[in-house]
């Protein structure tokens, strides 16, 4: 068991899905959790559960929002999980404002984050975590721009990482590329959509994929990343059910 006692994480986009796994692992640890989302509800039904776990309600995407957040809280674990569901259509049935949608939700989310923690800057030793998706590698021709999208995240995630080492600031900023899960909306959706492209029933689909990530292993696998030597860390993984793969 990792012992975070006496340290900070902000986990943003933390009421659900996987965010809300990776919020109770690192709460149960010992650290103190600032738990953000814009649904109040969801977020205080995580935070009456685990007495480590403070409620923020923002929008990831606002820049004022990452300023004020990284300002009062300088976490020594940020890890942005949040993303927008998206809209599940073929290409030529997206308008241009549904298939943009997550260029206004994820990308936005980790530039302005990340900006806030490299001009902060976060203190030496700290861990950035980027939750893109295994959409990022492999594309998704059902979902829009989402898969551009979720590979931009991973870029930026990469840049920052350069800038941080080019003015010596000690952070590890990672990109992890989770698989298709049932245990959050965004991967429920692609389930849905995808199952039905094939002719399949969704769990014909699901039962093909391995075994399934689920909110409390991605939580105890991210644990496991941001308390690992920073010099055996690779830029990005893939979150697999059985665990982590580093990307080439
Ligand atoms: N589930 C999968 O299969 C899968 C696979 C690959 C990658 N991913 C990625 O993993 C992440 C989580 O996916 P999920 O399926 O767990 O999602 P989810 O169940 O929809 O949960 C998303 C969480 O993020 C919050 N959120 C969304 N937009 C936000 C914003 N603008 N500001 C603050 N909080 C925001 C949501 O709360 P509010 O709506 O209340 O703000 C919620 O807590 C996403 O980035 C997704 O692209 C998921």
């Amino acid at each position: 068991m990792k012992d975070l006692t006496g340290k900070t994480a902000v986990v943003v986009g933390a009421s659900r899905g996987l965010g809300r796994g990776v919020a109770v692992a690192f709460a149960e640890s010992g650290a103190q959790v600032v738990a953000v989302a814009r649904n109040p509800v969801a977020l205080d039904e995580v935070a009456t559960a685990h007495e480590n776990i403070r409620p923020e309600v923002a929008d990831g995407a606002d820049p004022a929002a990452a300023w004020t957040l990284v300002d009062r809280y300088r976490p020594q674990f940020l890890v942005l999980v949040a993303g927008a569901v998206p809209v599940m259509h073929p290409l030529h049935q997206h308008t241009w404002e549904t298939f943009s949608t997550n260029w206004h939700s994820d990308v936005k989310i980790a530039f302005h984050w990340l900006r806030e923690s490299l001009l902060a800057p976060l203190d030496a030793g700290s861990r950035i975590v980027v939750v893109s998706s295994g959409a990022a590698v492999n594309g998704s021709p059902a979902s829009g721009g989402y898969a551009g999208a979720k590979a931009t995240q991973r870029f930026i995630a990469n840049y920052a990482q350069a800038e941080a080492d080019r003015a010596g600031l000690g952070l590890t900023i990672t990109a992890v590329l989770p698989q298709l899960t049932s245990a959050g909306e965004v991967g429920r959706q692609g389930i849905r959509a995808y199952a039905a492209r094939n002719d399949q029933t969704e769990v014909a689909f699901v039962s093909q994929r391995g075994p399934l990530l689920t909110p409390e292993a991605a939580g105890a696998t991210l644990l496991d990343l941001v308390t690992a030597d920073p010099a055996t860390t690779a830029p990005g993984y893939v979150l697999l059910g059985e665990g982590l793969r580093p990307l080439p």
